[in-house]
C-alpha cells in the first residue's frame, strides 16, 4: 500500500522474462510502438508519447530542460515536497519561479492561480504538479487552467507522477501541452519506465529552441521515432515488456472503470480509517483520491508502528517527508487496489494500533469502508 512503487500484476511481471533484443530492429519497433500509442490513448491526447528509461524525476527534469529558458517566468503553486522539487527545477533550468505557496496539505485556489496570471501577464508556462504525493493533496482544476494559459498561449505542464492512470486526465480537451508519470505508481507497472506525453504546440517549441542536453533532449527521441521508430538511446527493454503489459491491463479494465475503482478504495479507505481514529492530514477539500495522508496519534511513534505493520502484518504504507516526518503515514490506493487491499489495510492499521495500546474499534472502521466499497 505504497504511493509507489504499486503491486506489480503476475502477468506483468512475467512479460519481463524474455530473451534481450536488438533496440535497433522491427522487433523493438513491434514492442515500443504499442507502448507510445497505449500511452497516448491512456493520456488522452492526439501529441506525441514518450517512453523515457528513467524514473518520475527524468520525466519531469525532461519537461523542464525542454521548455524553460533562461529568465522564463513560470507560475507553480508549491504546497508540499514534489511541487518544491519541480520549482527549483525551473531555477535550476535559468527560469523565475513564480510560487503560489500554500500550507502542506492545503491547494491553491483557483482564484489565487488566477491572481498569479493577473500579476505576470509576460508569464511563459503554468507548471503544476497534480497529485502532490508527500501530502496527499491534489489539485481538483485542472480543467480549468486552460483560461488562463490561453490569455497570452502560456505553456501548460503536468506533473502527474503518482496520479496519471487513477483519475481523469484529458489531456487535450484541458489544454495541457505536456504532461507525464512513472510507470510505478498508478500503472501498476515496475519503477524505471515514465510517459512524458507532448502536445503539438510544445513539440514545435522544443523543436525550434532544443535543449543544450543529450538524455532528455526531446526532440531526438521525436526525430528517432519519426524516422525508425526507435529511441535515440538504449531503453530499457525488460521493462518496457512489463510497461506495455501494464497498458493492456488498464485498457481491457477499461479508463474509466479503472478511475471509478480508484475513486471508490479511497472514498472507503478515508472513511474506515476516520471510523477507526485516524483524521486525514489533508483539508477535504484538497484530498487525493490516491494518496491518503493520515495525522499520527499523539505518542505514536512512526518506526514501530509502521514496521509493526509490515512485520505482523505484511502491510506497507510510507512515512512522512521533511518536517512531516513521524507527522503524518501515508497510504497509497494505486495500481491494484481494490476490496481486498483496502479492507486489509484498515484492519491491520486497526490490530496495529491496538497492539500499541490504543483503543480503537476495527469493525466501525470495517462497516464504513464497505458501506463505501458496494459499487465496486
Ligand atoms: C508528484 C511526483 N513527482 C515526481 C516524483 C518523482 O518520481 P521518481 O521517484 O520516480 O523519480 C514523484 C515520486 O513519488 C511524485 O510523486
Amino acid at each position: 500500500m505504497l504511493p509507489g512503487p504499486t503491486n506489480v500484476p503476475e502477468r506483468v511481471t512475467r512479460a519481463m522474462y524474455v530473451p534481450m533484443i536488438n533496440h535497433r530492429s522491427d522487433d523493438f519497433v513491434e514492442l515500443y510502438e504499442p507502448c507510445v500509442e497505449k500511452t497516448k490513448q491512456v493520456f488522452r491526447t492526439e501529441g506525441d508519447a514518450v517512453c523515457l528509461s528513467a524514473s518520475g524525476t527524468g520525466a519531469v527534469e525532461a519537461s523542464v530542460v525542454n521548455l524553460v529558458k533562461k529568465g522564463d517566468k513560470v507560475i507553480i503553486p508549491v504546497n508540499g515536497e514534489f511541487s518544491g522539487r519541480l520549482a527549483q527545477m525551473i531555477e535550476w533550468a535559468g527560469g523565475q519561479a513564480v510560487r503560489v505557496t500554500t500550507e502542506p496539505g492545503v491547494n491553491a485556489t483557483l482564484d489565487q492561480v488566477r491572481e498569479a496570471f493577473d500579476n505576470n501577464p509576460d508569464v511563459k508556462a503554468f507548471y503544476c504538479v497534480w497529485n502532490e504525493t508527500s501530502t496527499g493533496t491534489m489539485l481538483n482544476y485542472l480543467d480549468r487552467i486552460k483560461d488562463l494559459t490561453s490569455r497570452n498561449d502560456s505553456f501548460y505542464v503536468v506533473d502527474g507522477v503518482s496520479i496519471v492512470g487513477g483519475e481523469t486526465l484529458e489531456m487535450d480537451k484541458w489544454g495541457v501541452d505536456v504532461a507525464m508519470t512513472g510507470a510505478q505508481k498508478a500503472f501498476a507497472a515496475p519503477p524505471g519506465i515514465s510517459p512524458i506525453c507532448v502536445g503539438a504546440r510544445a513539440k514545435k517549441y522544443m523543436i525550434d529552441n532544443p535543449p543544450s542536453t543529450m538524455y532528455f533532449n526531446l526532440p531526438r527521441y521525436f526525430k528517432y521515432y519519426e524516422e525508425s521508430k526507435h529511441t535515440p538511446f538504449t531503453p530499457s527493454l525488460p521493462l518496457l515488456y512489463a510497461y506495455n503489459e501494464a497498458m493492456d491491463i488498464i485498457l481491457e479494465e477499461g479508463l474509466d472503470n479503472r478511475i471509478r475503482r480508484h475513486r471508490t478504495c479511497s472514498a472507503a479507505l478515508y472513511s474506515g480509517l476516520s471510523a477507526i481514529g485516524l483524521t486525514p492530514f489533508a483539508r477535504e477539500d484538497s484530498r487525493s483520491t490516491v494518496v491518503i495522508a493520515l495525522n499520527y496519534l499523539p505518542g505514536l511513534e512512526d518506526r514501530t508502528f509502521r514496521n509493526t505493520l509490515s512485520g505482523k502484518f505484511r502491510v506497507l504504507i510510507a512515512g512522512g517527508f521533511g518536517h512531516l516526518k513521524g507527522k503524518v503515514f501515508r497510504v497509497g490506493c494505486m495500481g491494484e487496489v481494490g476490496r481486498y487491499h483496502v479492507m486489509r489495510t484498515i484492519s491491520a492499521i486497526s490490530s496495529t494500533l491496538a497492539l500499541m495500546g490504543y483503543d480503537t474499534d476495527p469493525q466501525a472502521g470495517l462497516k464504513a469502508a464497505e458501506q463505501r466499497l458496494s459499487d465496486l
